[in-house]
């Protein structure tokens, strides 16, 4: 499948991403959505809580779901549930994440939990999803198998690299995710990047082969991708 991103100016980006991002929940009565962490999406769930401050739209009947988690102390600030809590859950009505425990006993039995917990939802109607610089989606790190369902994952040095500029010398070497298989079964996926960092690995995942080494390129297959970038994302695509 060929992907034709929607482009957005830098300053419009979180305004494009919620028109996606409610687009494509609307045909669900209460959508099932994965949802992202990291910088890229954040302007996204500020445009959700104004939104919703503005009382334009309601959240209530999302039920969403963490796609990755850090293997870090749960309530460390870095950690994905402290994303959480300062993104998601300041929003009025918003309903509570589903949610990895980094600290369960056996991480494979923790990522097997929740995996489990969102094939019994129905699986993922809507996932936001940002890219890595090596292309990983959520800790699918380069080499996961497409099939792959959730699973504790060990992070690359690059992964590791990026996360160190909150972490510092406790960057965690291991995470939790939602494999390829649940994140390449949603209804609908949006891909979500910005700034001229994100150009290359962009192309990459959008026009170079589909392969384990660039796991979001198989988000060329999917029967219902939407890409939104900013024209620094964007800058190599032809
Ligand atoms: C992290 C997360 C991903 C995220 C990616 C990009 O490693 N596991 O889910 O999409 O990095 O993060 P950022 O948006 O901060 O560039």
């Amino acid at each position: 499948m060929s992907v034709s991103p929607v482009v957005v100016p830098a300053g419009d980006f979180g305004r494009a991403a919620l028109g996606i991002f409610l687009e494509a929940c609307a045909p669900f009565a209460a959508p099932v959505v994965g949802l992202a962490t990291g910088n890229t999406p954040i302007p996204l769930y500020q445009a959700l809580g104004e939104a919703v401050r503005a009382r334009a739209i309601g959240i209530g009947h999302l039920r969403p779901f963490a796609i990755d988690e850090y293997g870090g102390p749960r309530d460390h600030p870095c950690s994905n549930r402290a994303f959480f809590a300062r993104y998601w859950d300041s929003i009025a009505g918003a309903p509570a994440v589903g949610q990895f425990d980094p600290e369960s006993a056996s991480a494979s039995r923790e990522a097997a939990r929740l995996g489990a917990t969102l094939s019994t939802a129905g699986g993922l109607d809507v996932v936001v999803l940002g890219i890595g610089l090596n292309g990983h989606l959520a800790f699918n790190e380069p080499g996961t198998e497409r099939t792959r369902g959730a699973h504790a994952a060990t992070l690359r040095a690059e992964t590791r690299e990026s996360a160190r500029a909150c972490w510092g010398a406790g960057t965690p070497g291991w995470g939790l995710t939602l494999g390829l298989k649940e994140l390449l079964q949603s209804t609908r996926a949006i891909l979500l990047a910005s700034g001229a960092a994100k150009a290359e690995v962009v192309a990459r995942a959008l026009k170079g082969p589909v392969s384990r080494d660039c796991p979001a390129s198989f988000l060329q297959e999917h029967p219902a991708l939407t890409v939104v970038l900013d024209e620094g994302a964007a800058s190599l695509l032809t």
